[in-house]
């Protein structure tokens, strides 16, 4: 997924510059409130730790990971072992983070903090983040949240915090009154299809690509969703911001940064 080529730029780094102005590591760490170039990444070490049950072992996952951590300019490398074996052998062989995932959690551990950053958090933090920098802000903006799972509750929490106006909605509906209630600024939708359409800037934290024909023209749609699934012509009259797990991945590497410094600081 991440390559290299001439200019030096990965293609998520390339990607991100275009459309939010930041590369993946100042992402990372804005997306948790903090800032890269305040940070010695270098120093960090990361393992990713393949896991035998669920997503963890297919396609790749463990790889496509440590290439991720590896984009943001720390050392990760895969271990040898999976499960069990393979996060002791991540500590025997030094590493600060470790990586890894089965069906229900995917989650960064800082070894020293003994803390972990959750994907969901960090999914939604990296594409509320990626929205304010393709946007240049996001306070007092109305924001539709299109799902009220895990992702979106935590994307109306984090607008909510930001001073932006989220409207959410959900396929079931009180879900979404549900979220919008445990966060004042935050409402819930009357009708899923009129709030998208009307919406200028979008968060889609739902399993379900959004109908090309309900999304506005020039639109910012900023997507965790997948799959993700769009013809050329909705593509091109949106704007719209996706990666199936780096936008995700970055912020719990940089929350794991976090707490191992702040653990250090502590002894
Ligand atoms: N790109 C990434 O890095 C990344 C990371 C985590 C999750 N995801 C993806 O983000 C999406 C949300 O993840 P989650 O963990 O919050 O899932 P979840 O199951 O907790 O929540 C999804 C919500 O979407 C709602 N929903 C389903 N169809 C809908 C529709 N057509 N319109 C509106 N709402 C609808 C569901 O009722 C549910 O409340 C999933 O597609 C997941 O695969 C991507």
């Amino acid at each position: 997924m991440i390559s290299g080529l001439s200019d030096g730029l990965s293609d998520i780094d390339r990607m991100l510059m275009r459309d939010t102005g930041m590369n993946l590591l100042t992402l990372g760490f804005r997306a948790i409130g903090a800032d890269a170039s305040e940070v010695d990444v270098k120093r960090f070490k990361a393992a990713s730790v393949p896991i035998t049950s669920g997503l963890g072992i297919i396609g790749g996952f463990s790889r496509s990971v440590a290439d991720i951590v590896r984009d943001m300019g720390i050392d990760c490398f895969v271990t040898e072992h999976t499960d069990v074996w393979g996060f002791g052998e991540a500590i025997d062989r030094g590493a600060d983070i470790i990586l890894m995932a089965d069906d229900e959690q995917y989650m960064a551990y800082s070894v020293a903090a003994g803390r972990y950053a959750n994907n969901s958090f960090c999914t939604a933090a990296g594409y509320v983040e990626a929205l304010r920098g393709a946007v240049g802000g996001l306070q007092g903006k109305e924001v539709f949240v299109r799902g009220a799972g895990r992702v979106g509750s935590n994307m109306v929490s984090l607008l909510c915090a930001q001073g932006a106006r989220p409207i959410v909605a959900d396929v079931i509906r009180e879900k979404a009154e549900a979220v919008a209630r445990a966060n004042p600024g935050a409402t819930a939708a009357e009708d899923l299809e009129e709030a998208t359409a009307e919406a200028g800037l979008i968060l889609n934290a739902s399993p379900v690509p959004i109908p090309g024909d309900l999304i506005r023209e020039g639109a910012v749609v900023s997507t965790p969703g997948i799959p993700h699934v769009y013809d050329e012509a909705t593509l091109r009259k949106a704007k719209f911001i996706h990666d199936p797990l780096a936008i995700g991945t970055a912020p719990m590497v940089a929350q794991c940064i976090i707490y191992t410094m702040e653990k250090e600081r502590e002894q």
